[in-house]
């Protein structure tokens, strides 16, 4: 067994291939995102991304670019390299075959057909390998494929926009527009490397809104609509598009069949819950994790939203602020929903990314949650299997793993 220890270089080294992997960001979902450096006598000679679910991951990629000179060389790898065969050939053969002589892995991978067996062959074969460097930074990025092999479900990112005064429409339930131009581009943009983007009736209802992303981007995100009594209007956007851009009404038993049978002349999908009470936040992601989905963006209005953070089912926010200040004592509020009793329940978003958009503030920001901890301490020596650490945040579900599900719900 051969174990290298870090090296000052390697944090800067491994912060490159980390912005290489970010270029997968919506094409590999429900694979992660990796990126690979190979770097030789301090420079980098090969670079590589895995770019496409299904496609070659990154270490084949650098691998490849680098040529003979990976040869005694240094790779830099964001996840531990496969063992196994799945879509791809194992990344450890490529490995061997090419003579790097020194691994750093930034984070185990605990997908548990790998989970510690592709270090585990390459410190035999003789490589030495380092774990851990940058492994903060390498689970941030891959948040959502940690929390879907954790516990099945989505990685749910809510997204608002508001006015200075906290408002989320005007009191007749007017919302167009709060943010300005560029940052609806931007949410366009998130839209479009989603599986799904989940909105309520009472938006469907009030905004007729579309919810597709304009420009399209890498994926083609599933429009889901909370209406348990299948409320959606044959005649609006959404039931209109539903053969060009699939629609999911999430209904419960209140749900009459001729609705549903007229949304579903049109091409909707309807997806019945049992009970009477509104659409229950954990089976709808459980539904939504076994259909394959590993992104879900939230966008309102704010009881469902409010139905989210009750159910602890927000791990990121983005939201926007625009300088525009309404008054008025309407119930439009972002979230509402139960909430807390008292400030210190309240849930503080980690690290806050705060930008300006054209005057409008944007914050960006995760939420602790236990499963990354969870991911962390598996890079730590004789740590517990990922299996062991299911259960803690929902039930796990049976759901398709990276390299072996198709990429979007
Ligand atoms: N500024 C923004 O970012 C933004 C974003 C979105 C919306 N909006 C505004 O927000 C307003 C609509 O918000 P809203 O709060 O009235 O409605 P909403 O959250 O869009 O929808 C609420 C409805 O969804 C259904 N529902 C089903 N399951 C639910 C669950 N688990 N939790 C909560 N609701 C569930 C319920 O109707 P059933 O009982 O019939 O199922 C409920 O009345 C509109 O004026 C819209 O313009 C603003």
């Amino acid at each position: 067994m051969t174990e290298a220890r870090p090296e000052p270089s390697d944090s800067s080294w491994m912060l490159r291939a980390l912005a290489e992997a970010g270029l997968g960001r919506g094409s590999v979902e429900p694979n992660p995102m990796v990126g690979a450096l190979v770097v030789r006598d301090g420079r980098p000679v090969g670079v590589g991304h895995h770019a496409r679910f299904g496609g070659p991951h990154a270490e084949v990629h650098a691998l490849a670019a680098a040529g003979p000179l990976a040869c005694g060389a240094t790779l830099y790898v964001t996840l531990e390299p496969c063992c196994h065969h799945g879509k791809t050939p194992p990344c450890t053969d490529a490995i061997l075959g090419s003579g790097v002589a020194r691994v750093v892995a930034a984070m185990r991978d605990p997908f548990p057909k790998v989970d510690g067996g592709g270090l585990r062959i390459l410190r035999e074969a003789g490589v030495e390998v380092a774990v851990g460097v940058e492994g903060e930074a390498a689970r941030r990025l891959n948040a959502p494929y940690l929390k879907r092999l954790a516990t099945g479900l989505p990685y749910v990112l809510a997204k608002w926009a508001m006015t200075l005064d906290g408002k989320t429409a005007a009191a007749s339930g007017d919302s167009r527009w709060i943010s300005g131009e560029r940052s609806r581009a931007l949410v366009h943009e998130v839209r479009g490397r989603m599986d799904a983007i989940v909105a309520g009736i009472g938006t469907a209802l009030a905004d007729d809104p579309l919810l597709t992303a304009r420009p399209p981007g890498p994926r083609v995100p599933t429009r889901v609509i909370l209406d348990s009594a299948a409320r959606l209007p044959v005649g609006s956007k959404l039931a209109r598009t539903a053969r060009e851009v699939p629609v999911l009404v999430a209904c419960t038993d209140r749900a009459p069949a001729d609705r549903l049978e007229a949304l579903a002349r049109l091409g909707c999908e309807a997806h019945r819950f049992p009970g009477s009470g509104p659409v229950p936040i954990l089976p709808l992601l459980e539904e939504l994790g076994r259909r394959g989905a590993t992104n879900l963006l939230v966008e309102g209005g704010g009881a469902v939203l409010g139905s989210f953070l009750d159910a602890g089912q927000v791990d990121a926010v983005d939201a926007f602020i625009a300088p525009i200040v309404e008054g008025g004592t309407h119930g439009h509020a972002p979230a509402r929903g139960v909430g807390v009793g008292s400030m210190a329940e309240a849930l503080r978003l980690d690290r806050p990314e705060v930008s300006v958009i054209d005057g409008d503030v944007r914050v960006r920001g995760t939420i602790p949650r236990p499963w990354m901890e969870a991911s962390g301490a598996l890079d730590e020596p004789r740590a517990a299997s990922v299996s062991s650490l299911r259960g803690g945040d929902g039930a796990a579900v049976d759901i398709p793993g990276p390299d072996s599900s198709e990429p979007s719900a």
